[in-house]
C-alpha cells in the first residue's frame, strides 16, 4: 500500500501549511503529499482546503474575496510551533522541489467544484512547468471538465479523478477527462476489485485533523488492498510509516 500525506501531516500539524508539508517531506517511505488549491481575488494560487478562511484562521470570508497580501496577514494556530500563514503554491514548491525532483509525488487538488476559478488550470500548469516538476505531479479534481482542461494544456499531465464512489470515478474517467487514476472515498468501493485492477486507486478519508485529538484507531490496510485500493491519503502517515 502506498502512503500519501493528506494536506501534509495534518493530524499533528495544521493542514495545508508549510509546517505540515515539511514534516511530511521528512518521512521515509512516503509516496507523496496531497494539497488543495484555490485562487485569491487577485488571481494568486493559495493552498487551502475550504472556500472560506473561517475554519483554519482567525478571520472570516471567502478566499476569493481576499487579495494575496490580505490573506497573508491571517494566522493559522499551531500550538507550540510558530503560527503559520496560508501558503502560496510557490512557497510550497520552493519547500518541496528538491524532494519532488528526487521522486516524491505531489497531488494538487484543484478546489473548483463550487467556484470554477477562471484561469486556475493554466496558472498551475504554467507554474509547474516553470519549476520543471511535471513528472511527479498528479492533478486531481471533482470536476472532470477542469481535468480535461489540464490535459488539453499539458497532454503529459497525470490526472486522478475524484468522486465519492469508485464507480463514479470510473464513469468520469471513461468520459474522457484524461484521468489514469481513480480517487474515491475509501467507503465508496462499490465495484469488484477485478474491474479496477488496471488503475491506481487512491482512496481518501475524512477523519481527525489537527487540532482534534488522535483516536489511536488504525486502518486495516490489507483489507483495503483486497478492495482494489493501491494508495491511501492519510492525515497521520507517520503512524503507518513508522511501523516499517
Ligand atoms: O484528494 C482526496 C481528498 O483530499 C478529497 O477530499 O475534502 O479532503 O479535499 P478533501
Ligand atoms: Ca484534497
Amino acid at each position: 500500500m502506498k502512503i500519501w500525506a493528506h494536506r501534509g501531516c495534518s493530524q499533528i500539524y495544521p493542514e495545508n501549511t508549510l509546517l505540515a508539508f515539511e514534516k511530511a517531506a521528512g518521512l521515509d517511505g512516503l509516496t507523496g503529499i496531497e494539497l488543495d488549491i484555490q485562487l485569491t481575488k487577485d488571481g494568486e494560487i493559495v493552498v487551502i482546503h475550504d472556500e472560506r478562511v473561517d475554519r483554519t484562521t482567525e478571520s472570516i470570508g471567502y478566499v476569493r474575496d481576499y487579495t494575496l497580501s490580505e490573506i497573508k496577514r491571517l494566522h493559522i494556530y499551531a500550538d507550540s510551533n510558530p503560527s503559520q500563514s496560508i501558503p502560496t503554491i510557490g512557497e510550497v514548491l520552493d519547500l518541496l522541489k528538491d524532494r519532488i525532483r528526487s521522486g516524491l509525488k505531489l497531488n494538487i487538488e484543484l478546489k473548483n467544484s463550487i467556484y470554477p476559478y477562471a484561469g486556475m488550470e493554466e496558472k498551475i500548469v504554467e507554474l509547474i512547468e516553470r519549476y520543471g516538476l511535471q513528472e511527479n505531479i498528479v492533478y486531481s479534481s471533482f470536476s472532470a471538465l477542469s481535468l480535461e482542461k489540464i490535459k488539453n494544456i499539458d497532454s503529459q499531465a497525470e490526472i486522478g479523478i475524484l468522486d465519492t464512489r469508485v464507480s463514479d470515478c470510473l464513469y468520469k474517467l471513461k468520459g474522457g477527462c484524461g484521468a489514469v487514476a481513480l480517487h474515491p472515498y475509501w467507503r465508496g468501493m462499490d465495484l469488484p476489485a477485478e474491474k479496477i485492477q488496471e488503475y491506481s486507486v487512491r482512496a481518501w478519508f475524512t477523519g481527525h485533523l489537527y487540532p482534534e485529538r488522535p483516536t489511536g484507531s488504525k486502518l486495516d490496510l490489507a483489507l483495503l488492498e483486497k478492495k482494489g485500493i493501491t494508495d491511501v491519503f492519510l492525515n497521520e502517515p507517520e503512524v503507518y510509516l513508522n511501523e516499517g
